[in-house]
């Protein structure tokens, strides 16, 4: 192995830690514990694993939950008039709309709903915006990108003037890592499934963000010597050698990546634990 690996679970770590001796000190100046809102529709596994971390994190950090789900036939109406209690409840500092909603609800309007000062997600149209506009800030920044931000940070990796790719294109990772990065002067190059020759695009990135959703597609001719390279997807491939019967898996080659790259994190165990953090972090 020639790269650095970025340690994003001890990083992560280290944020809640920080996170959880600033509530501390709130709660201990006569401040009510900050809440946070989790509104779960539906019965998506995945999204049920991912809001019973956040509560236990938040839990963790002292900061109340609250965990609300509606039944996936939840009307638009029942969607909306749960985030206008929970906009209108002084308990609730945040509010997070686990995605995706179930088909046949209108997201966008629902994300529209939450009060941008309790948008802690940053998926507010108002909050997006703004991070797509020069010389505006977005009250919240959506917790993955931001994570990615992060994690390049504590490397000390240089932004200012770096090539910068981004595979993937969604609203939750590659559109926001994109603009914070564009924010931060890098050069950006957004790639999508209409990119041409793969590749030769990635080769050309001094940092490398990967958020596709596709297993281990980033192989090691990808990748520029030294390159850093952040995994973000998280697949679930078949593996009968395990007692679930499969195994996580991020979009790059680990294996052959590692050889290759400057700085590499994983996934598992790189951006997910700094998503749930940096939600921690908006929150309080
Ligand atoms: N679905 C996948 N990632 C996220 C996230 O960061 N926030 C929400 N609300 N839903 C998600």
């Amino acid at each position: 192995m020639t790269a650095t690996l970025i340690d994003g679970k001890a990083i992560a770590a280290e944020l809640r830690e920080q996170v959880a001796a600033d509530v501390a000190e709130m709660v201990a100046a006569g401040m009510p514990k900050p809440g946070l809102a989790t509104v779960l529709v539906g019965e998506n596994p995945a999204s049920e694993v991912y809001v019973r971390m956040k509560q236990k994190a938040c839990a963790k950090a002292g900061i109340e939950s609250f965990g609300f789900t509606l039944p996936a036939d939840a009307t638009q109406e029942e969607v909306e008039g749960l985030v206008a209690e929970l906009n209108a409840d002084d308990r609730i500092n945040g509010i997070l709309v686990q995605l995706p909603l179930p088909s046949g609800l209108d997201e966008e309007k629902v994300l529209n709903t939450i009060d941008i000062e309790k948008d802690v997600d940053g998926f507010h149209p108002i909050n997006i915006g703004r991070l797509a506009q020069k010389g505006r800030e977005s009250l919240f920044v959506p917790c993955t990108p931001a994570g990615c931000i992060y994690l390049l940070d504590k490397m000390n990796v240089p932004l200012d003037g770096a090539n910068a790719v981004v595979l993937g294109r969604s609203n939750i990772v590659g559109m926001p890592v994109a603009l914070l990065l564009v924010k931060r002067n890098a050069t950006v190059t957004v790639c999508h499934s209409r990119t041409k020759d793969l590749p030769s695009v990635t080769r050309g990135a001094d940092v490398l963000i990967a958020a596709v959703g596709r297993p281990e597609m980033v192989k090691k001719d990808w990748v520029k010597p030294g390159a850093v390279v952040i995994d973000v997807g998280t697949n679930r491939v078949d593996d009968p050698t395990r007692e679930r019967g499969y195994r996580l898996t991020g979009d790059v080659d680990f294996d052959e990546v590692k050889e290759v790259a400057g700085m590499i994190s994983p996934s598992p165990g790189g951006v997910g634990p700094m998503t749930i953090a940096m939600l921690l972090n908006n929150t309080v």
